[in-house]
């Protein structure tokens, strides 16, 4: 095949570099040192490195200073941690800038399709036009899953979340797929790669089969990525079944915006179950555990059902907005605010011109799209939001368009796992390629009881 291989991912020794002269990782992929900032504890000093990276991210390197002081830093939910080095996606939340491989997304969801975003993600560069042949070549190859893991549908019950079916079908590929798991292999890793994209769309889409009672329906190599995943979602053997282009070019551009976003809890869970060397199935597992919860990938269903509960209720926006201020209410916004944007999240717009477009071509109008918008709108006129530079995020409007295509609301973080996985991908490749990757391993401060005497059974009350 002509898709440049991966490289193998043996630890280097010393000072030399894992990463052959392949594609992958390329960029400047290091940081300039650029002077020292100065710490005190106790009255002693330290100096530690200042690090900058290419787009001017500033950092003070840490990676001494237990050893250097005996003190280590906290930081819950690393606020304020940069977790690793990394060359693939850069992301400016105060500007709202947002790029894979130093391409701004605008650019890459208008003119590549998925498979080129996920190859660009991958191999570190765009790819040739029979690199891009071949890759999307094995990526179709790939699409059945194994016989005897369609039995697995079975037994699950019909109700589950397809986001837990999801989870255990992508665990269990490490069941079937033997002979791809060895993470020094560069071939097996690639092999699981392929597999891996390929296959994530027939698990989905059975996913949702099992859960309406459905046949399964066996991926078709003539498609699209995209068109494949529509057919299998949608089609039953009675029928024809007609793709929408318009469908088709929307979920492309989704999973294009969805394909990364750097150092998040998911890709974070990815590099991490992954930095102890457990497979890629295992470690992408891992990852959409992490994707499935409501303050992450979960947030496009919470989303969706929010604006539906607000329409059910009357349309009364302001008065959703008042109880997300409401502290002692336990309700947020869904799809709005993030860690890292203070501005408009770049996604969120891209996703809501297409809703635009997307309603205004199929003549649909959604009445919880106008609610959508006349929740930013009152929402980011409101101190509250713009005092905390809470916009809408890349859930907020997503569901608008997956309800268009008929996709049941459960089934939406599921499409934001189909996006993400060639970002989780290219972080478990890089991870293990960095020269000085490590096991992931935190410290902590111990803040519970000191030695104690045991107290037998008898004595306790
Ligand atoms: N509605 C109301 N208030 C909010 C919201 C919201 N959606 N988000 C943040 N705030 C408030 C929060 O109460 C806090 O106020 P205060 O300073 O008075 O305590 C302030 O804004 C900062 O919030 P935070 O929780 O400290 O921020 P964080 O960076 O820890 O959390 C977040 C980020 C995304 C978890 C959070 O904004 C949130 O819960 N949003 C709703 C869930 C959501 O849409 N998640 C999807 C994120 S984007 C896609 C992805 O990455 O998966």
């Amino acid at each position: 095949m002509n898709a440049p291989s991966l490289p193998s991912v043996a630890r280097p020794v010393a000072a030399a570099p894992a990463v052959a002269a392949t594609p992958v990782a390329t960029g400047f992929g290091g940081t300039l040192s650029e002077g020292v900032a100065k710490l005190d504890i106790n009255g002693k000093s330290y100096e530690l490195p200042l690090l900058v990276g290419t787009e001017n991210e500033r950092a003070v390197d840490i990676s001494k200073l237990r050893a250097m002081t005996g003190v280590v830093t906290l930081d819950e939910g690393y606020v304020n941690t940069g977790s690793t080095t990394s060359a693939i996606t850069f992301l400016d939340g105060e500007k709202g800038i947002l790029r894979y491989r130093g391409y701004p997304i605008e650019v890459l969801a208008e003119k590549c399709d998925f498979v080129e975003v996920s190859y660009l993600l991958i191999y570190g560069k765009l790819p040739t036009s029979d690199e891009l042949n071949s890759f999307g070549k094995m990526l179709s190859h790939h699409t059945m899953i194994h016989e005897d893991m369609r039995s697995f549908y079975g037994g699950f019950p019909r109700d589950a979340h397809p986001m837990a079916t999801l989870g255990s079908v992508v665990g269990a590929l490490s069941t079937f797929y033997q002979d791809s798991l060895d993470v020094r292999d560069p071939r097996q890793v690639e092999v699981s790669v392929h597999r891996l994209l390929a296959k994530l769309p027939t698990i989905a889409a059975y996913s949702h089969k099992k859960s309406i009672g459905q046949p399964l329906i066996y991926p078709r190599n003539d498609l699209s990525y995209c068109e494949n995943f529509l057919q299998m979602m949608f089609a039953v053997p009675c029928e024809e079944y007609h793709i929408d282009p318009d469908f088709a070019d929307a979920l492309d551009m989704l999973l294009i915006v969805h394909a990364d976003h750097e150092q998040n809890c998911s890709t974070s869970t990815v590099r991490m179950v992954g930095s102890s060397d457990a497979n890629l199935f295992a470690s992408i597992s891992a990852g959409i555990c992490a994707l499935w919860g409501p303050l992450h990938g979960g947030a496009n269903q919470a989303s969706v059902e929010m604006l539906e509960k607000i329409v059910a209720d009357g349309g009364n926006v302001k008065k959703y907005v008042d109880l997300a201020k409401k502290k002692d209410s336990g309700f947020r916004l869904m799809g709005f605010g993030h860690r890292v944007y203070k501005n408009y999240d770049p996604r969120a717009r891209l996703i809501k011109a297409t809703c635009d477009k997307l309603l205004a071509k199929i003549a649909r109008h959604d009445p919880i799209f106008d609610i959508a918008q006349q929740l930013e709108e009152v929402a980011l006129a409101d101190e509250y939001f713009i005092e905390r530079k809470l916009y809408p995020n890349v859930d907020f409007y997503s569901g608008v368009i997956y309800r268009a295509m008929g996709i049941p609301v459960q089934m939406f973080p599921v499409l934001f796992a189909m996006g993400r996985l060639p970002g989780w991908i290219a972080h478990w490749i890089e991870m293990h390629h960095s020269p000085s990757q490590k096991i992931c391993r935190p410290r902590q401060i111990y803040t519970g009881e000191r030695l104690r005497d045991f107290e037998p059974i008898s004595k306790r009350v």
